[in-house]
């Protein structure tokens, strides 16, 4: 059983999860970077993972254009939408996918959720240090608890039971011709 991880990443974290999250899910899994990715074949797929960074409230362009070319391919999948970012709010999770894809698509993930994000100032320029000021006030929520960021230390929610409960999620579906054997 294949599996497609198809990743979006700036500033590297979603980058540096895709080998940790491809393990903990089931089966062959192929990692394909969506921004050097222009053609895929979904043939041998039977789930499909996006693993995308959010930016105010959005996946990256090419994310978008990914969805809406193959929205039929990923209709006829099993398939789940994970995020690498900051929130811990379901309902704005699920805000992001239905600002990112249609709805059809959002309504068909067997899974939407977020492994947390990382600020890593050290890569923004000071454009984006200060919009992100603008927009978070530097200010993030990690396990419920709201931190006061300096805007200047890099600051990480990643957690991996996030990841592993993506994960189960997505094994937990069942795939008929696997049932069949
Ligand atoms: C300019 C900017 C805007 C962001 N906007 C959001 C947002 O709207 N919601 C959120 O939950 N996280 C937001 N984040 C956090 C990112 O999703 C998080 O840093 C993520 O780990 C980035 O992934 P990457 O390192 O793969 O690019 C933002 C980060 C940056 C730098």
């Amino acid at each position: 059983m294949h599996t497609l991880l198809a990743y979006a990443s700036k500033y590297g974290a979603t980058r540096e999860n895709t080998t940790l999250l491809a393990e903990m899910l089931d089966g062959e899994v192929d990692i394909v970077d969506l921004k050097e990715t222009k053609e895929i074949d979904f043939s041998k797929y039977k789930k499909v993972v996006i693993f995308s960074a959010v930016y105010a409230g959005d996946v990256p362009k090419y994310v978008k254009k990914f969805a809406k070319k193959y929205q039929q391919q990923l209709l006829e999948r099993h398939f789940g939408i994970c995020f690498c970012c900051m929130t811990e709010i379901y309902n704005q999770i699920k805000g992001y996918a239905l600002n990112s894809f249609s709805k059809d698509l959002v309504n068909h993930a067997a899974c939407i959720a977020s492994i947390g994000g990382f600020f890593q100032y050290d890569k923004m320029t000071a454009i984006e240090k200060k919009l992100l000021k603008i927009a978070t006030k530097n200010q993030a929520y990690k396990k419920g608890q709201l931190i006061q960021l300096d805007g200047k230390t890099n600051f990480s929610t990643i957690e991996e039971y996030k990841m592993q409960v993506f994960a189960n999620k997505m094994n937990g579906i069942i795939v008929a011709e696997e049932v069949a054997k």
